[in-house]
């Protein structure tokens, strides 16, 4: 089963046009059975969001995550949000180590690694981004990159609770650029990436590893990846906006 994730990033404006939004889904998203579709707003939209799908909806294959979280359970920490809070509202996933938060908000990898622990802790499902910028990858670096993200990010994670773990390739000139990365690229990348964990844990981990790729997904290019059994879903930014773009996303990823 396809997943779908929808990272909102810092939009809409206005609680009205979150729920306006929403709704525009909301009925094709309710009778979902062969794909897994997860809204990221903002945080503030959460509740809101929460309150206007029904259980049964949740249930039919819709769920919500956050886009960060911070990485102790409480306490004086001005401006941040717990795991704790965000299970509290009935969140299920979060995304962790997104570029932009590594560039804008200066988050290590040792940073991401605490928050995947105590996301995990919380028994939240982690989504998280790794990916190379364009001068790293002109340099050769992407795989280097992708192995140091990984590595330091697994470090603290149990085996009891890696099956929970998603992680998003999202090479960083792709995201935003309308130039996405080739799906030839990407699975070069993705089986990297399985053949990392299989070092780093063990084969079955490395086979099971749900792994999305994100960067310029639009409707048009969304079934060459999807088509791939190796990339697992997409992490969409600007498409998953616009709901006529997002709607035949998802219902592509429905056909596989
Ligand atoms: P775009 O789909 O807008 O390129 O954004 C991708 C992304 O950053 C999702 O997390």
């Amino acid at each position: 089963m396809k997943l779908i994730v929808a990272n909102w990033k810092m939009n809409p404006n206005s609680q009205k046009e979150a729920i306006q939004l929403f709704n525009s889904l909301k009925k094709s998203l309710k009778n979902l059975k062969k794909a897994k579709i997860v809204i990221c707003p903002p945080f503030v939209f959460l509740p809101l969001l929460l309150k206007a799908s029904a259980f049964a909806l949740r249930k039919s294959g819709l769920a919500f995550g956050s886009q960060n979280c911070f990485w102790q359970e409480k306490g004086a920490f001005t401006g941040e949000i717990s795991p704790k809070m965000l299970r509290d509202l009935g969140v299920e996933y979060v995304i962790l180590g997104h570029s932009e938060r590594r560039k804008i908000f200066a988050e290590t990898d040792k940073i991401i690694a605490e928050k995947l622990k105590l996301s995990l802790e919380t028994n939240l499902f982690p989504i998280v981004c790794v990916g190379e910028t364009k001068e790293e990858k002109k340099r050769g670096k992407t795989f280097q990159v992708l192995e140091k993200e990984i590595k330091i990010a697994l470090k603290k994670v149990p085996k009891s609770k890696i099956r929970k773990v998603i992680i998003a390739y999202e090479p960083i000139w792709a995201i935003g650029t309308k130039n996405s990365c080739s799906p030839d690229e990407v699975l070069t990348a993705i089986l990297f990436i399985r053949k990392l964990i299989s070092k780093l844990l063990d084969k079955k981990t490395a086979q099971n590893m749900r792994i999305l790729y994100g960067g310029s997904v639009i409707s048009q290019n969304a079934e060459e990846y999807l088509g791939e059994k190796n990339i697992n879903g997409l992490l969409i930014g600007g498409a998953s906006l616009d709901v006529k773009e997002f709607l035949k996303i998802v219902k592509i990823a429905q056909s596989f």
